[in-house]
């Protein structure tokens, strides 16, 4: 905090760079300060060549295990690189070059780290989206970083059916009004996509015949990928990731945070598509030349509530990073913990949570079963590494149910209260960072400067604002406590009620609508719809939640499990007009509430409490 630019100057010498920064830190950039500035380095060379060519050849960089087929391979970080290397061969022979942009549309399968890592090595900038999205929200995306390169399979398996892939790609591509030049398609043996003859191409094929390309050195600040999250609007975000600050966080986040060595094993039981999957499947756990797990599967389902423990045992996991929902899953099944007992998790040290608030009983839970350290912590698709977190690897601090932990290092926090005024201690507040902030968060939003700065920069002056509420208390701790936007958490996924209810809105009978999330003992939250129908549309009320539900599912795609919705005469508004969104999750959560003030017919909450019993809420 007294010197963050000696500090992450000595970090940025754990990092092989091609050339040496001029400015650690560039406080007048705009629209936010950059870090190692006039510096040059590749992020591939740092995540595999430096470790292939300096020992670590034969270690195992990635172990794929899916426990959806029961199989499992590893790659040594020389088979990695090799890969690597041959695939970016295939991208640059596609014409992909340095800057430009390439969307991977994958399941969790290597040749989706492959590709990410290949864009990486060419400098190119790739920008995941995760499987459980449908077309149209695909399309949005390759319309907003217009990819001359789609990466992607065949198809992903969840639990119990094939997801296809093609079709998918397919019609986004059809939706958008941008096309890529060529798509290449991994065929997975369970299913065989049709293919677009001089457009489509096939990777083994692709493979078989590609040259390697070295390594491509890149500014500093130069963008290493593009990853959507959820705005207020149905147009996401596409949050930038910078190569250099990114490289050293994240490298310096593995020793410090999560206490790990150079050769353990690290797994994030999470997916490519999200921020865990890119910074601690991919990035961190190859930069700091671990051996990183990637897992197709769910905590419960493939097939048992053991088969986290399984994974964690058969590789020899130090130490592993989910979210609390996952948890909560194996609890449900397993109660008592029995399939723990039936593994050997002796080199298991400790278990990192995040993505969304972790109720204490379930922490407890953790913690009694795996007598390991559980560390919540707190971070963002914004931020790509913790803002709050109990680092491991520097002290041994208790960790405080219910709390993230104290500031990660580099992370100067207030909490604001709604004159814009810090707050004491203990008192709920808009968490907000003081800038600049630390390497690897934002830089800005891809292709909107301005929206960047409106979201984050101009609310409180001189702050980031984090969008999540919360308190620090006496010791410093810091307590996540709810968004002050409308995204909501769905096991661990970020969705916008406002992209839902943009969805809802768009059926030819509803008036009006409100998404709100539900308090949910598995998923964190669920969304629930309160739609008023237009004049003429009565009786039709079975039909039209139905349409809806579709609708969402079709649009946004199955992640956003929206499978409840109720019509009602009208929606409960202030007398200005606002919905009063929070007071209906409360009715439906069973959560208490008092009549708002400001409500302009309180009557109405009778409505919607009757409404909700008719779909099982409460539950
Ligand atoms: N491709 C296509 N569909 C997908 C998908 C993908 N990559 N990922 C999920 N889906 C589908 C699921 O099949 C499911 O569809 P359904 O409505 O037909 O059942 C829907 O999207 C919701 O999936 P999910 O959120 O995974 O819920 P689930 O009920 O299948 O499983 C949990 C519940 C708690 C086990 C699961 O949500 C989980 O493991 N969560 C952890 C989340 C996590 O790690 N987040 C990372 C942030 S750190
Ligand atoms: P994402 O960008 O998808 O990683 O979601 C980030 C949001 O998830 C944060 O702004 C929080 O609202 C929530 N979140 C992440 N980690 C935690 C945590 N440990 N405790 C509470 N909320 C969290």
């Amino acid at each position: 905090m007294d010197d963050p630019e000696e500090f992450w100057a000595e970090a940025g010498g754990d990092i092989e760079w091609t050339k040496p920064w001029d400015k650690v830190l560039d406080k007048d950039a705009r629209p936010a300060a950059r870090w190692f500035t006039g510096g040059e380095l590749n992020t591939c060379h740092n995540a595999l060549d430096r470790h292939a060519d300096g020992g670590r050849g034969e270690q195992a960089a990635l172990i794929f295990d899916s426990g959806v087929t029961g199989t499992t391979r590893t790659y040594t970080y020389r088979e990695l690189r090799d890969q690597v290397g041959r695939f970016a061969g295939v991208l640059s022979r596609c014409g992909v070059e340095r800057g430009d942009r390439v969307i991977i549309y994958m399941p969790m399968i290597p040749q989706a780290v492959v590709a990410m890592l290949a864009c990486a090595r060419l400098g190119a900038v790739h920008s995941v989206v995760f499987g459980g999205f449908a077309s149209r929200e695909l399309a949005v995306r390759i319309d907003d970083c217009t990819p001359k390169v789609i990466v992607s399979a065949s198809c992903g398996l969840e639990v119990n059916r094939v997801i296809e892939y093609k079709p998918l790609l397919d019609a986004a591509i059809e939706i958008a009004a941008h096309k890529p030049d060529h798509c290449v398609v991994f065929q997975r043996d369970m299913v065989s996509a049709s293919m677009q003859p001089g457009r489509d191409l096939d990777w083994m094929d692709e493979m078989a015949t590609a040259s390697p390309h070295e390594c491509v050195p890149v500014a500093a600040t130069d963008p290493l990928y593009i990853l959507y999250t959820s705005g207020t609007t149905g147009q996401p975000k596409g949050i930038i990731r910078d190569n250099g600050g990114h490289a050293v966080a994240l490298k310096w986040t593995m020793q410090n945070i999560y206490d790990l060595s150079p050769g353990e094993v690290y797994w994030a039981a999470s997916d490519v598509g999200w921020v865990v999957g890119h910074s601690y499947i991919v990035y961190a756990p190859l930069l700091h030349g671990c051996t990183t797990v990637l897992y197709e599967g769910k905590p419960v389902g493939t097939p048992d509530a053991g088969a986290f423990w399984r994974v964690i045992a058969d590789h020899g996991v130090a130490s592993m990073f989910t979210a609390p929902t996952a948890l909560r899953a194996i609890r449900q099944h397993d109660p008592d913990g029995l399939e723990i007992t039936k593994y050997d998790l002796s080199r298991f040290r400790s278990l990192f949570l995040a993505g969304e608030r972790c109720d204490p009983d379930t922490l407890g839970w953790a913690e009694r079963q795996l007598r390991v350290p559980v560390v919540d912590h707190w971070w963002q698709t914004e931020t790509g590494w913790a803002i709050a977190a109990t680092c491991l690897g520097i002290e041994a601090l208790p960790v405080v149910p219910g709390s993230q932990g104290h500031p990660a290092p580099g992370w100067d926090l207030a909490v604001i209260g709604p004159d814009g005024a810090e707050l004491p201690p203990n008192e709920i507040g808009a968490l907000c960072a003081r800038l600049p902030m630390p390497p690897s968060s934002l830089p800005t939003l891809w292709n909107a400067d301005e929206r960047f700065v409106e979201t984050y920069l101009s609310r409180y002056p001189g702050f980031y604002e984090t969008a999540d509420a919360g308190f620090i208390d006496d010791a410093g701790h810091v307590h996540v406590m709810a968004r002050t936007d409308d995204i909501i958490n769905v096991a661990g996924h970020r969705l916008s009620t406002g992209a839902l209810e943009e969805v809802l809105m768009s059926h030819p009978d509803v008036a009006e609508c409100a998404v709100v999330g539900v308090a949910d003992s598995l998923k964190g939250q669920l969304p629930v719809g309160f739609l008023v129908l237009k004049v003429g549309a009565d009786g039709q009320n079975e039909e039209i939640v139905g349409d809806v539900v579709a609708a969402v599912r079709q649009l946004i795609g199955p992640v956003a499990a929206f499978k409840s919705a109720v019509v009602i005469d009208r929606l409960p508004k202030t007398r200005s007009g606002k919905i009063l969104r929070s007071t209906m999750a409360r009715i439906a959560a069973d959560e208490p509430w008092d009549v708002p003030a400001t409500v302009d017919d309180p009557a109405i909450f009778d409505e919607i409490t009757t409404a909700l019993a008719t779909i099982g809420y409460p539950r």
